[in-house]
């Protein structure tokens, strides 16, 4: 299939092209660089041993919409393009609605005008709010607790009453838990601007001494350990899974979460990134971060019954494909 990926340039999408690339698919992305560079495609296409069309717009720019949908005739489309940042969206919450809702709605009118059925959607496990573990797809969601989140379930909203007055479409709401690593090569990889917010990146910067030590928030959870606990998910299995969602999707509008189904508390993931790596890292408990939840973990069974997909790599292969990552490439990836 000839597939649109925006935000292609991206740690997600980027890993997802390698996949899609492998699998036989036709790929152009179409990414504004706002959080990536373009060289990151030139890795892909390094792995992969072929050609990614690059396409440097804006998906919010309908008219620069259209005319990509008017140059190729695309099977499909994955929309990973939007921001991300929890913190940034609730200081900045106008920015976020704009570019993640707005783009959605472009897309979904321009599958609409130039016949495209398949769409499949970077939603979150956000989107389940502080609910029971394990999350599962029929859970009744719980509001978003900052403007981020909020875009997710709006975007699914919107998808879904789409997908209802264009009954020959299929839809996949892909929700995903916490991608972390890298593809085994070392050449693409998660590069966040100044300092991390997510936990992964934060422990290699820790590791390779960018950052002192690692801050740990909170231990008075109600967990096995009293820290957070998060089902980790390799971005390479969380690539497979958006190929899998494609090959597979009947129409309708379809629900999954990708996660391993397996919680995993920060000192077991700090424990099993020294084990993997042979290091030991600087740490210290702070206070809990505003925001955060105790668990999140998904039931993945509907994903493996529906599309056949599960998630192969361990809590060590991410560890240390993140940290090979990042001994190799940070610090020069990004806005540099
Ligand atoms: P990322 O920032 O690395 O990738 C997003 C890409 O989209 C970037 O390359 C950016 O330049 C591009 N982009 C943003 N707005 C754009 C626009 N208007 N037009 C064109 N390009 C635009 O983020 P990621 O981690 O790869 O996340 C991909 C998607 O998955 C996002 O929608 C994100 O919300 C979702 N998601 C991410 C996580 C996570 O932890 N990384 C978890 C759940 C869901
Ligand atoms: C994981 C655990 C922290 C950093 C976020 C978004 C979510 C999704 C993925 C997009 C938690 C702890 C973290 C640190 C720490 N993104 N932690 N020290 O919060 O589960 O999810 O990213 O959709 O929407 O909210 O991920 O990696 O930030 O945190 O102790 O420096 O690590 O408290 O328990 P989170 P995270």
């Amino acid at each position: 299939m000839n597939i649109l990926v925006t935000g292609g340039a991206g740690y997600i999408g980027s890993h997802t092209c390698v996949s899609l690339l492998e699998t036989g698919h036709t790929v152009v992305v179409a990414d504004n660089l706002c959080n990536s560079r373009a060289d990151t495609l030139d890795r892909v296409k390094q792995i992969t041993g072929k050609d990614v069309i690059f396409s440097r717009i804006d998906v919010t720019d309908e008219a620069a919409v259209n005319s990509l949908f008017a140059d190729y005739s695309f099977d499909g489309v994955i929309h990973f393009a939007g921001h991300k940042a929890v913190g940034e969206s609730v200081a900045k919450p106008l920015k976020y609605y704009r570019n993640n809702i707005i783009s959605t709605i472009v897309l979904a009118e321009a599958c609409q005008r130039y016949g495209v059925k398949r769409f499949v959607f970077s939603s979150s496990a956000t989107v389940y709010g502080d609910n029971e573990v394990p999350f599962v797809e029929s859970m009744p969601l719980l509001p978003a607790t900052n403007p981020y989140g909020e875009t997710k379930a709006v975007c699914e909203r919107i998808l879904i009453d789409a997908a209802k007055a264009n009954p020959d479409w299929s839809v996949a709401l892909l929700r995903y838990f916490n991608p972390v690593g890298a593809h085994e090569s070392g050449l693409i990889g998660d590069a966040p601007d100044g300092i991390p917010n997510n936990l992964m990146p934060y422990i290699t910067q820790v590791a390779k001494g960018k950052l002192d030590k690692l801050r740990i928030f909170g231990d008075d959870y109600p967990t096995v350990d009293g820290t957070g606990v998060r089902d980790y998910i390799h971005v390479m299995d969380l690539a497979e899974g958006h190929v899998a969602a494609l090959d597979k999707l009947t129409s309708g509008v379809h629900v999954y979460n990708l996660g391993t189904g397996q919680g995993t508390s920060v000192l077991q993931l700090v424990k099993a990134f020294e084990d993997a790596n042979g290091m030991k890292l600087s740490c210290a408990i702070v206070a809990r971060r505003p925001g955060d939840i105790a668990e999140c973990y998904a039931n993945a069974s509907k994903a493996k019954r529906e599309l056949g997909w599960v998630a192969k790599r361990d809590l060590l292969e991410m560890c240390r494909d993140a940290w090979r990552f990042e001994k190799n490439f940070m610090g020069s990836c990004l806005h540099s």
